[in-house]
């Protein structure tokens, strides 16, 4: 499963066996593949390079490690940010301004006339938000919420009913009326409605609703957008058994939309933004972690020495890895809960997982580790997140020195 592959009877990633990464840092340590990374970006852009005009903004919350989004911009892809500090490491690293958009919710008076005034194109999340704006927007844009949504879980749905996020279609006319009346000129559009979506068909249905939105308000406002930023979500498989969203398909169908006379006829021409996150790092990584125990209670409990702290998502959503023991190709599978070594009973990384029967010291490995895991991670229990390294060929390159107690305790004055 990718990023790895098997040469004689090992794992490696890229030219490497990852015994050799382990033997060199220990555990635990996240380690990914940089061609893997580009093969994402190409197959993303590919797809969509049938619409004239289309941006892909990396959602920089999906993985800010500087080496990771270094990547992303070298090869040509703009930056979502979600607060003004993704906005000013997406500076940092040299994203061009003009790529990178801003959405944020909930952000203070203070944060959003940073945005404002360092001119950077945000979509508010609401009139609200943009009613705290003190100068004059260069261009403004609203989060929509169409009124559908999908996302692998409940927690990752962020369309329909129940969101904190965006505004209705009746509530963004009267927002853009009012930056209408403040003078604006330029006009953007943007939704979200969920994430690691593996159906394309979903996203013909909420890019239509979002174009008939649209439509109705540049119509009935009389402005054209300049681009319509349809957010994120292209989802990923996270067992061998899944397969890949088609994502030829995926651009496909939002294209057919756009053929549609009633769509095609009143937006005009437009720049397309999308904003994948997971889509381009998710499976580039995986996570090397130490057996420390192989218990039999009630249940078949592993342990190891990769906790919660830096690998939320089993126990935030129930979200299902695939984990593997380094190099045991062959062997009777057992089912096991993967716990970690913080203090709360809920610190599993996954359950009911079937994995060939464990020794003490075997490594584990955890795949698709590259999206939402550090950028989720915290520090509970003083536990440290992980070495980070990327692989290159055979080239090794550290890209997060691991936490110790100093790094930790840094901030805290006494
Ligand atoms: C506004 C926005 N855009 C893009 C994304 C990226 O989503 P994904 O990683 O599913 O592509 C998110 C993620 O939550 C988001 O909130």
């Amino acid at each position: 499963m990718k990023p790895l592959s098997i040469k004689e009877g090992k794992h490696f990633i890229e030219d490497i066996p990852l015994s050799d990464l382990v033997d060199k840092f220990g555990t635990p340590i996240i380690v990914y593949s940089k061609s893997q990374i580009i093969e994402n970006i190409e197959k993303f852009r590919k797809a969509f390079s049938i619409f004239s005009d289309h941006e892909a903004h990396y959602a920089v919350k999906a993985n800010y490690n500087p080496n990771i989004l270094e990547i992303l911009k070298q090869n040509g892809i703009g930056a979502d940010a979600a607060n003004p500090n993704e906005a000013k490491l997406a500076v940092q690293i040299g994203f061009d301004k003009k790529m990178i958009t801003v959405t944020p919710n909930n952000l203070t008076r203070d944060e959003l006339n940073f945005l404002v005034k360092e001119k950077f194109i945000v979509n508010f999340d609401d009139e609200i938000q943009y009613s705290l704006v003190e100068n004059k927007v260069d261009l403004f844009s609203i989060r929509i919420n169409p009124g559908i949504g999908k996302g692998e879980f409940k927690g990752i749905t962020t369309g329909g009913k129940n969101s904190k996020f965006g505004t209705s279609p009746d509530k963004a006319k009267l927002a853009y009326e009012k930056a209408k009346k403040d003078g604006v000129e330029r006009f953007g559009i943007h939704m979200h409605t969920g994430s690691n979506v593996l159906d394309p068909q979903f996203f013909k249905e909420s890019s239509l609703a979002f174009f008939k939105i649209s439509k109705i308000i540049s119509k009935e406002v009389g402005i054209r957008f300049e681009y319509l930023d349809i957010g994120g979500g292209y989802g990923v498989p996270y067992q061998p058994y899944v397969e890949d969203l088609d994502i030829d398909r995926v651009a496909q169908n939002i294209k057919s939309n756009l053929m549609l006379p009633e769509i095609n006829e009143s937006l005009g021409s437009f720049k397309l933004i999308t904003e994948p996150g997971r889509f381009m790092v998710a499976n580039s990584a995986v996570i090397l972690s130490k057996v420390t125990n192989v218990k039999k209670t009630d249940r078949n409990f592993i342990g190891t020495n990769l906790s919660f702290n830096t690998m939320i998502r089993h126990a935030l959503y129930g979200a299902k890895h695939h984990f593997e023991i380094m190099d045991k190709l062959s062997g009777k599978y057992k089912k096991f809960i993967i716990t970690g070594q913080a203090c709360e009973n809920t610190d599993r990384l996954g359950e009911n997982i079937p994995l060939i029967e464990p020794r003490l010291d075997d490594v584990l490995i955890t795949y698709t580790a590259g999206a939402y895991i550090t950028s989720m991670s915290s520090n509970y229990n003083l536990l440290g997140r992980p070495m980070e390294i990327l692989v290159d060929g055979s080239k090794v390159k550290i890209i997060r020195k691991p936490d110790d107690l100093p790094s930790i305790l840094g901030p805290f004055l006494t």
